[in-house]
């Protein structure tokens, strides 16, 4: 059933691996990297040295995930909500980003094409600008997409598109009738990408938190109660067995 190349660098998932059906895998994988500070609490360390933990763990998972064969990862970082945080907290989350957009290599390694999705207008220009230098430095490899979403929120994303939609009917050059799904669907950030297969959520937490609202329509969902600094390739490998071991009807029978 498998027909992986380069197996060497699947290693980590073991045996486990070889379950893996390489001609069914999502396209698309969400990832909500929940637990930072809980896994830093469990050790006495300061909840920064969690988000530190976690960011390290993307690049292992996106790595392993592109050598599979997964074509694109939604990975969410900071949520509209998230500004709530005290601001050290906050302070230390930017601070990491833009280190790990610095550091490009870092962030998701060698074949990896970054792209950011969220409401950037509130994040500093500092950040804005690494944004682009990266997003630019990545753009033609061929490889796996990994979107970072960063000051993203699912409800912000669809006012977005609809504001977009409301421009274009009060210019006359769309009737509100005419408004499909597909325009909607055109108008979100991840408008290039396929709707997300599966949803991976550690920490074990069962909610969606404003991710991908519009295109987790008809997701798989899979929750797990490991912190995601401590989420493997392994763990991994057993989210994409499950989800393949899933009955997908989309209201069919
Ligand atoms: C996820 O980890 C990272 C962000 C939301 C930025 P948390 O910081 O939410 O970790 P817990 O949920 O408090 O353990
Ligand atoms: C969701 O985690 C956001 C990210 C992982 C970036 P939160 O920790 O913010 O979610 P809630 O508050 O538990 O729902
Ligand atoms: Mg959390």
């Amino acid at each position: 059933m498998h027909m992986f190349k380069g197996l060497q660098k699947l290693r980590p998932a073991g045996r486990l691996l070889r379950e893996v059906d390489a001609n069914n895998l999502p396209r698309h994988v969400g990832i909500i990297m929940d637990g930072n500070g809980r896994w830093a609490k469990k050790r006495g360390l300061p909840r920064s040295a969690g988000h530190r933990a976690g960011a390290q763990n993307l690049k292992t998972i996106t790595e392993f995930a592109g050598n599979m064969g997964i074509r694109y990862i939604t990975a969410y970082a900071f949520s509209t909500e998230n500004w709530k945080r005290p601001k050290e907290e906050v302070d230390a989350l930017m601070q990491l980003l833009l280190e790990y957009l610095r550091d490009k290599e870092q962030l998701a390694g060698k074949n990896v094409t970054i792209r950011v999705i969220g409401d950037r207008s509130a994040l500093s220009d500092e950040i804005n600008h690494e944004i682009d230098v990266i997003e630019d430095y990545t753009k033609d490899r061929d490889g796996m997409v990994l979107y970072l979403a960063i000051n993203y929120g699912g409800r912000q994303e669809i006012v977005k598109a609809v504001r977009e939609l409301c421009e274009q009917v009060e210019a006359g050059a769309l009737a509100p009738g005419d408004v499909t799904e597909e325009m909607l669907s055109q108008r979100v950030y991840t408008d290039d990408v396929p709707d997300v297969d599966l949803i991976i959520r550690p920490s074990g937490e069962l909610r969606l938190s404003n991710f991908l609202l519009w295109q987790s329509a008809y997701s798989e969902f899979w929750f797990s109660d490991i912190n995601w600094p401590d989420f493997s390739p392994r763990d991994f490998t057993q989210a994409i067995l499950d989800y393949q071991n899933r009955n997908r009807r989309f209201g069919g029978v």
